[in-house]
């Protein structure tokens, strides 16, 4: 694997200030690692997950990740918060929530939410509505997969996949944009696909299929939500190794090929979390209000690479490309020689 720099921020240190954006899934892998960046400039952060535990060292991570943050009505140095769905709000539950003023920058907080659940989701929205504020954006990045030769899939299966990616990034989207347009604000919606959406993908088809359909969801709300001021785009990065995604997607040392692999990619190596943050801030930021619609490959060449190209032959040598011309040389001499004409 070729070696990368750290391509450190293009973007300035209060980039995201004033903004208060909810990631999915946002207790490990790609959404924790991003939340840091996201709370670092500046951003209010907000984590969902179902583990509330996993949730709690996440949030505590990305606001202890700020430098020289101030928080005034925080509880310490960080500033993440126990926000459960559902729980008893005691005299304790209210002395913790913060007024409803201006989001915090850098302040992280977290709630467990099941994101195939639409009551679960809707309830945790208003929460942080009325406690907080409203969202200014929205990242759907909660997702499961695993590999598995379709045949073999159970219907129980195939619906764990596509409720969480398709039916869960629905839901939160449909949750925050009724709330935006009702309210005349402006949104942002982000979510993490895969570029699956374009080519299709043997042994993760759930997955493949509700990605294609928040791909979808994308292109149609970018077009039906634009005149509210609500923008909707999306990611597709290429691998980027996390934890229990690489091994759901790699669990053997034969299963390690493909979309996991960094030797397909024409750029030599996988992707960092850095990269998927600058890209994710950007898009999130008042940068670029024309863009949307969008999913944007961050991947390194790896689909424009795949098999439907030559990119096999990256691994000729100099003797093999001579050969080649030589032989495609004398096929056409010959062809010339049969011509009447
Ligand atoms: N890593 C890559 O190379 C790569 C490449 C392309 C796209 N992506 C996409 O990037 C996103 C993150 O992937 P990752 O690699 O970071 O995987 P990950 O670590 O497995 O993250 C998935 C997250 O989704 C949460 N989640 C799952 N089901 C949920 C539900 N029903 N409700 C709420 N949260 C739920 C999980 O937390 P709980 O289990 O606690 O709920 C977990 O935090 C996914 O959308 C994935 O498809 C990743």
């Amino acid at each position: 694997m070729r070696g990368v720099a750290a391509p450190g921020s293009p973007f300035a240190a209060d980039l995201l200030e004033g903004k208060r954006i909810l990631i999915t899934g946002g207790g490990t892998g790609l959404g924790r690692g991003v939340a840091r960046h996201l709370a670092v400039h500046g951003a209010q952060v907000h984590l969902w997950g179902r583990r509330r535990a996993v949730l709690a060292e996440a949030a505590a991570e990305a606001a202890a990740a700020r430098p020289g943050r101030v928080d005034g009505a925080g509880p310490g140095p960080a500033a993440a918060r126990w926000c459960p769905v559902g729980a008893p709000r005691g005299a304790g539950a209210a002395a913790r929530r913060p007024p409803p003023a201006a989001a915090r920058p850098g302040s992280v907080h977290f709630q467990s939410v099941d994101v195939r659940d639409f009551d679960q989701v809707d309830a945790a929205i208003e929460e942080i509505w009325s406690s907080y504020g409203p969202l200014t954006g929205v990242v759907n990045n909660a997702a499961a997969n695993f590999i598995a030769q379709t045949e073999t899939l159970s219907p129980r299966a195939f619906d764990a996949i596509t409720r969480t990616v398709m039916n869960g990034t629905f839901h939160t989207t449909l949750a925050a944009g009724r709330r935006w347009i009702a309210e005349g604000l402006p949104g942002s919606v982000l979510s993490t696909l895969t570029t699956w959406v374009w080519t299709g993908s043997a042994y993760v088809v759930p997955s493949a299929m509700a990605k294609a359909a928040v791909h979808a969801m994308t292109m149609s709300l970018a077009v039906e939500w634009a005149g509210y001021g609500i923008r909707l785009n999306a990611l597709a990065p290429g691998p980027i190794p996390t934890d229990y995604a690489w091994e759901m997607l790699n669990p053997t040392g034969r299963s390690s090929v493909g979309a996991t692999q960094a030797e397909g990619v024409p750029a030599g190596r996988v992707g960092t979390i850095e990269e998927l943050a600058n890209l994710t801030m950007f898009l999130l930021s008042n940068a670029c209000d024309y863009l949307t619609g969008q999913t944007i490959a961050m991947d390194g060449g790896q689909m424009l690479a795949g098999p439907g190209t030559f990119a096999g032959l990256a691994s000729l040598s100099e003797d093999d490309w001579r050969e080649a011309r030589e032989r495609s040389q004398s096929a056409s001499a010959a062809s010339k020689a049969r011509r009447t004409v």
